[in-house]
């Protein structure tokens, strides 16, 4: 009788014990990368270096544009989805360049991405 509710106990404890670990397997990303980097190496080509956009690479000016709307356009061809900003083919060239950021270990944070461009090169913030 003892042997059994040590060996019930035993059980649950382990079943517990396995549920705080998978918990534990979500680990906080983090990035090889600081936001600024990636945005010198991956973006200013086509957004230019002060985000002024690059005509050239058609790559809009994102100087002009709000923490909220760069969130959703970073977001937006992050995940792959069809933005309500974005369209067609040109989202394309978004979410191919996203690709190869990830392979290049350049992946990036995408909040702090729309902070970075925002704070350093907004030009209607006061
Ligand atoms: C190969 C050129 C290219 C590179 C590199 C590039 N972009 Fe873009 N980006 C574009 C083009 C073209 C568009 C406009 C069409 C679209 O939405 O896909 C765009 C659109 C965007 C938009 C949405 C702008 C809007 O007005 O909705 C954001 C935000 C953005 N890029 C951020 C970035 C960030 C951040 C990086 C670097 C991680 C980056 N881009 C790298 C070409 C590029």
């Amino acid at each position: 009788m003892k042997k059994s509710l040590i060996t019930i106990l035993g059980i649950s404890f382990a079943i517990l014990t396995t549920g705080c670990e998978t918990k534990e397997e979500k680990k906080v990303v983090t990035y090889k990368y600081t936001t600024a980097e990636v945005y010198t190496n991956m973006c200013a080509k086509c957004h230019g270096d002060q985000a002024q956009g690059n005509p050239k690479k058609k790559g809009p000016a994102l100087n002009d544009q709000s923490v909220q709307d760069l969130k959703l356009g970073i977001e937006d061809f992050k995940n792959g989805g069809n933005g309500v900003n974005s369209s067609g083919s040109e989202h394309e060239v978004m979410e191919h360049n996203y690709k190869s950021i990830i392979k290049k270990g350049m992946d990036y944070d995408t909040d702090a991405m729309a902070q970075y461009i925002y704070d350093n090169f907004n030009i209607n913030k006061k």
